[in-house]
């Protein structure tokens, strides 16, 4: 059977992928950003998992006000990078995973979540950048990747209960695919920023860190935060935030609620082990927040 053996949290902004791309990781701005990294490059090499599902948002990049899909899952063989106006970045095309991605999509909509089937999307920043901080600049990506993206950009976006929520029928839907394959959940983007307005470039170090203490010990709380709070709080790109609540629902210490399914479900109850965590801030005008929690 597959199982989920670890998640992976990460912000992402544009200007990291260029500073990765044009050569400047070891500047004074960007060194301490990408050594908050190291550890989890060689954490990705020693735990390789068969396929990664990325929770991330697409930035008016394949999607506009046209099509505006709250929740979307890739199921093609290959997504290519997209050009976000500069050129597309200088990274591996993604190598889906067309068999896992349908079936979580049957078992995620079975479970009452409407996903929108993707079968041509290029991704953006949202998703290659997490990509290249924690595999550096191979030449393909570590394995299939498949992309899973949330509308937070457009209103009105998902609650961070529902992405929780989700994240549960995620877990649900990937252990009962008939494989024996380790796959990793990876929520992205956040932390706290503001890209716009009288508030731009806010910036919530305290915000921050309680939603991480909060994400690792108790993500039902973290679940809990209102859509206001995080707009208040995080600034208004900081809505960002509630796909990492996907990525942590997914995991096997979470039951689904004071239901008979709870058992059925096989929550664990055990938390799960920090690898790593790190903030820094700023780059460019976000907040960066990274974790790696272990199933145990
Ligand atoms: C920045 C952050 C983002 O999340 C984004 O999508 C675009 C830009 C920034 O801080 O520059
Ligand atoms: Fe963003």
């Amino acid at each position: 059977k597959a199982r989920i053996s670890a998640a992976v949290f990460s912000s992402h902004v544009p200007a990291i992928g260029a500073a990765i791309d044009q050569g400047k990781t070891q500047q004074d701005y960007w060194k301490p950003l990408f050594a908050g990294y190291d550890l989890s490059r060689q954490w990705l090499r020693e735990h390789r998992p068969d396929v990664i599902l990325l929770v991330y948002n697409d930035h008016a990049t394949a999607f506009s006000l046209e099509m505006i899909p709250t929740f979307a899952i890739g199921t093609a063989a290959q997504f290519q990078p997209a050009d976000e106006g500069w050129g597309p970045r200088p990274v591996p095309p993604v190598i889906g995973h067309p068999e896992l991605a349908a079936h979580i999509a049957q078992s995620v909509i079975q479970q009452d979540f409407d996903l929108t089937i993707v079968n041509k999307m290029d991704v953006d920043h949202g998703l290659t950048v997490p990509l290249s901080l924690m595999c550096g600049q191979p030449l393909a990506w570590p394995c299939p990747v498949i992309p899973f993206a949330v509308n937070v950009v457009q209103y009105p976006v998902p609650s961070g209960r529902r992405c929780y929520q989700l994240g549960q029928a995620i877990r649900r839907a990937i252990e009962s695919y008939d494989a024996d394959l380790n796959v990793q959940i990876w929520g992205t983007g956040g932390m706290s920023h503001q890209l716009q307005g009288p508030r731009a470039g806010l910036i919530n170090k305290e915000f921050d860190n309680a939603f991480l203490d909060q994400l690792i010990t108790d993500p039902e709380a973290a679940a809990s935060i209102p859509h206001i709070d995080y707009v208040r709080e995080a600034g208004s790109e900081g809505i960002e935030l509630v796909m990492w609540l996907i990525a942590r629902g997914a995991m096997s210490d979470v039951a689904r609620g004071a239901t008979p399914d709870a058992a059925a479900d096989g929550a664990t109850g055990r938390p799960p082990k920090v690898v790593h965590r790190f903030y820094h801030v700023p780059a460019s005008n976000t907040a960066v927040g990274h974790l790696i929690l272990e199933n145990p």
